[in-house]
């Protein structure tokens, strides 16, 4: 086990040396009252610089990266960031700017988040766009208060209902929650698409809207769209579209062309930027002209000439986040739209489907595939053909660890039992697919032979088996003298 930093510490050892300061007068120690003085000296870890730099090294390398193996999370759409979308992200002219410049003085990065927005809007077919939600679950809310103010303003207040499909992720219900909806949950039909008899029970005068996925979480598209669309429209209500999974219509549909009135995006994940530990997300949010008036302020406008904020918008509601958003995530996503162009964009989505297919194709034997079709973006199969052996659905995944990949997400969505999420994205190649394959179908094999070797794994990661519901509940991150203390 890997020391940790403060075990390797020898006293008096140091990386390097500051100089004493200049302006004794200025010292904190002198500005602040005696009070917040420290009483004793900071327990800080003595080391070489050498012997940092190794710790941290070795500390990376336990992290699990796109850029060790396949990250194959299903609706997380793990996907390679390019480098020199980074490097783009890096540049003074961005990285360094003062969010609280004048329009005048930063026209350039203006112009940047007003053709992001434009871009967005033309691969979705909206009319009106907001970038700051900093989530894709930010966004829901966003477009969920924008639905609100929507029947608020036209004197409708008897809406307070959400209708979302069974198969949704756990964020729609929590962001109706706090937009101050009450949640109906819609039954999936046996198809695992939305049951249009279980929805149109539930339309009705107060129902202020519809949360979907499309294609949806088990990876399958929404062929009754049109219709889901009509009836919601029917009774007053309004169409959200969940984009998380956009990766697999880029260039194919755009949502406004299903019936939605509102969508948000996760650049994070369609447009390619760094995420879950490895950065900041953005959820952009765009609507049509009905919702419109009720966008987040500032907008960014352009006069032909120049980019201004625009405060003017009194039906707004408001601001959701300091500032305009996650910017260096808007410079990321828009050289990724830039670099790819309209063609590249559809090609994404195109191979995305093809790997997913081809993937599935070489694991639905072997695995039990609960939707007997072709999939989007990414297809669903379980554990429950390994049942028979003793081992569950987290016993496969905790032994794909063994082999250097990341498992696919598991129990999700909720409605299917033991359920694998397997999204490969497109940026895998045919040779790594082809890898990631030949382990589960190894596994498999494992199941039937040698149960025992699934049901102790992981046996090769830093960390073995951990219990998760305690691991995410009572995490520690302190450190006190030689013991840890929960
Ligand atoms: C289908 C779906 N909706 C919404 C979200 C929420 O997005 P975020 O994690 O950016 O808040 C996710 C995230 O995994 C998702 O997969």
């Amino acid at each position: 086990m890997e020391k940790l930093i403060f075990e390797k510490s020898v006293v008096g050892r140091k990386a390097y040396t500051l100089p004493k300061a200049k302006l004794e007068e200025y010292s904190t120690r002198k500005l602040l009252p005696e009070k917040y003085h420290r009483k004793r000296e900071l327990n800080l870890p003595e080391l070489s610089e050498v012997e940092v730099a190794r710790h941290f090294v070795k500390l990376s390398k336990l992290n699990y990266c796109i850029e060790d193996n396949v990250y194959p999370l299903g609706s997380c759409t793990m996907k390679y960031n390019p480098k020199v979308n980074e490097k783009i992200a890096s540049f003074d002219g961005f990285a360094n700017l003062h969010p609280h410049l004048d329009d005048e003085d930063c026209q350039g990065a203006l112009q940047l988040m007003y053709e992001l927005g434009e871009a967005l809007k033309k691969i979705t077919g909206f009319t009106g766009i907001t970038l700051q939600p900093a989530s894709g679950s930010q966004g829901e809310l966003t477009g969920l208060l924008l639905i609100r103010a929507y029947h608020l303003d036209r004197g409708d207040t008897k809406r307070r209902k959400i209708l979302i499909p069974d198969s949704a992720h756990g964020t729609n219900p929590a962001s109706s929650t706090i937009a101050g909806f009450e949640v109906v949950t819609i039954k999936s039909d046996t198809d695992g698409r939305v049951n249009l008899d279980e929805l149109k029970k539930y339309c009705d005068e107060t129902t202020a809207g519809f949360m979907l996925t499309n294609p949806n979480t088990c990876g399958l598209f929404e062929k009754n769209i049109l219709e889901i669309s009509k009836t919601i429209h029917d009774c007053g209500g309004l169409m959200y579209m969940d984009g998380a999974n956009l990766n697999a219509l880029l260039g194919v549909v755009y949502p406004v062309d299903m019936g939605f009135d509102c969508m948000h995006f996760n650049l994070h994940k369609t447009f390619s930027t760094p995420h879950g530990g490895g950065g900041p997300g953005s959820g952009p949010v765009c609507v049509n002209e009905k919702l419109e008036p009720y966008l987040p302020i500032p907008q960014i406008t352009f006069d032909g000439n120049k980019y201004h904020l625009n405060y003017d918008l009194p039906k707004s509601i408001g601001k959701l986040h300091a500032f305009f958003g996650n910017f260096l995530v808007f410079v990321r996503a828009y050289a990724y739209i830039l670099i790819n162009g309209t063609e590249g964009l559809k090609k994404v989505s195109q191979t995305s489907i093809v790997n997913a297919n081809y993937l599935l194709s070489k694991l639905k034997e072997a695995y039990h595939q609960p939707f007997k079709e072709y999939c989007m973006h990414e297809f669903l199969i379980t554990g429950d053909n390994q049942k028979k052996f003793g081992v569950t659905t987290k016993d496969i995944a905790k032994r794909i660890l063994d082999f250097g990949f990341y498992a696919p997400t598991i129990y999700f969505p909720l409605i299917v039992h033991e359920a694998m999420l397997v999204e490969p994205t497109e940026t895998e190649t045919k040779e790594r697919l082809d890898d990631f394959a030949s382990i589960l179908l190894q596994i498999a094999k494992e199941a039937e032979t040698n149960p025992e070797i699934l049901l102790t794994a992981p046996h090769n990661t830093p960390v073995r088996r951990v219990d998760d519901a305690r691991a995410a509940r009572f995490v520690n991150v302190n450190y006190f003298k030689g013991e840890t203390k929960g």
